[in-house]
């Protein structure tokens, strides 16, 4: 699904962006320019950051 129409950037590219490295919504500005012209994209992108992430945690097994 497309989050920024402004820049054509699913959430798919954002998921590969998190499986690269990033960890916040400024490295996927920066990497895929997400909410960097209107921003409207801004809170649907965060909760696909948020989703991948806690997806992540979830999946790191528990530190005792
Ligand atoms: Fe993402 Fe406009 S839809 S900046």
């Amino acid at each position: 699904m497309y989050v920024c129409l402004c820049h054509g950037v699913t959430d798919t590219a954002i998921e590969a962006a998190i499986d690269d490295g990033a960890v916040s919504m400024k490295q996927i500005t920066q990497e895929l320019n997400v909410g960097s012209q209107c921003g409207k994209c801004c809170s649907c992108a965060k909760k696909v950051l948020n989703n991948k992430l806690m997806q992540i945690a979830e999946a790191q097994p528990a530190v005792a």
